[in-house]
């Protein structure tokens, strides 16, 4: 198949472009600091914007497939461009995918559409929306979303993977992993949250999935690892591989919130982003699990790499960085 990928400069964008590739696919890598420079078979970059509507769209003419990775992935920010990027980009798609008869379309979302801000416990699809969503950067993937399940002439799957760690990553660990070693990383809460993470390369694997299942077509589906890890001796671990002082100090859940409000508050006066946000704070201190039979029954999807595995994977990796 001939396939764009959105987002292919990205963490996640590389890894499922690397997964493709090996199934012999043709990819083309869209962002905004593609590079002209890629020597390999069957590998074509495009220099795009994906708020310039037009550019987006001719993007898609040509292709058979359209994953669409692409997006303003950020804890804070102007609303305006989470609208711009997330939700205008992804209606520049669907129209792209319209006009040049995409077969299939992949939307790349996230839980965090439906995170509360609360514990989740093997949250399902079908979950609602909740009435205020705990950032922008939710809302905007939650309209991205909505868009795409209401264009019924697009043939479309959702993926919401859950906080996908891997090498390449500079989020999730890596922002811990500094925070640890300035010395401004506290355990939030009690340190007892249990939490879904996803390998990166088992989520290209759900891409590569939903590519062919027809079982899935107009379907949304979470993606995790499918094991319940207990986050804060996870990331005790990983500080200690790193030579890292892994002694963290405790503070209540209630306290970091209130914190990260304050910080909030003090950020839209000055237009600073803050260290601490709520929903950063809740992502460290609630537990978060997401039922995947749905994925397991239409997908065929299975986690090939364990945590173990994925840990010890993102550890050299994580030890350059480090250096
Ligand atoms: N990481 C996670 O834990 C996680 C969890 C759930 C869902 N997701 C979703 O997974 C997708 C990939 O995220 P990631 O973790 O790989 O983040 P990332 O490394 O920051 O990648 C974001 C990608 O979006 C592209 N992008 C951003 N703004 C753009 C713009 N204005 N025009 C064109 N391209 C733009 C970036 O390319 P350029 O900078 O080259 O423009 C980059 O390729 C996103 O849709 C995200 O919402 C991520």
């Amino acid at each position: 198949m001939r396939i764009l990928i959105t987002g292919g400069t990205g963490f996640l964008g590389h890894h499922i472009a690397e997964r493709l590739l090996e199934d012999g696919h043709t990819l083309t890598l869209l962002g905004r600091t593609a590079s002209s420079n890629t020597p390999q078979r069957g590998l074509f970059s495009l220099r795009c914007d994906l708020r310039h509507r037009a550019a987006v769209i001719a993007a898609c003419r040509g292709q058979d497939a359209v994953i669409h990775a692409g997006a303003l992935s950020a804890p804070w920010g102007r609303w305006e461009d989470f609208y711009a990027i997330n939700v205008r980009g992804t209606a520049a798609i669907l129209e792209g995918c319209e006009r040049f008869g995409v077969t299939r379309l992949i939307q790349i979302s996230s839980p965090a559409v439906v995170f509360t801000g609360g514990d989740h416990q093997q949250t399902t699809e079908d979950a609602p929306y909740p009435r205020r969503f705990s950032s922008a950067y939710a809302q905007s993937k939650a309209l991205a979303e909505q868009l795409v399940r209401n264009e019924t002439r697009v043939a479309s799957v959702i993926l919401r993977p859950k906080a996908i760690f891997g090498p390449g990553d500079r989020a999730l660990l890596p922002r811990l992993v500094a925070a640890a070693r300035a010395g401004r990383l506290p355990q939030v809460g009690t340190g007892q949250n249990l939490v879904d993470l996803t390998y990166v390369r088992n989520v290209a694997d759900a891409v590569a999935l939903a590519l062919h299942r027809s079982a899935a077509l107009g379907r949304t589906y979470h993606i995790t690892n499918n094991e319940h890890v207990p986050l804060w001796p996870l990331i005790r671990r990983v500080l200690r591989e790193l030579g890292l002082n892994d002694r963290l100090r405790a503070v209540p859940l209630p306290l970091m919130l209130a914190v990260a409000a304050s910080m909030e508050l003090r950020a839209k006066l000055t237009g600073c982003e803050p260290l601490l946000t709520r929903y950063s704070v809740a992502i460290l201190g609630r537990t978060q699990t997401y039922d995947i039979s749905a994925a397991q029954r239409d997908l065929g999807y299975q986690p090939r790499v364990t945590i173990a595995d994925g840990v010890a994977h993102t550890l050299g990796y994580l030890r350059q960085e480090v250096r």
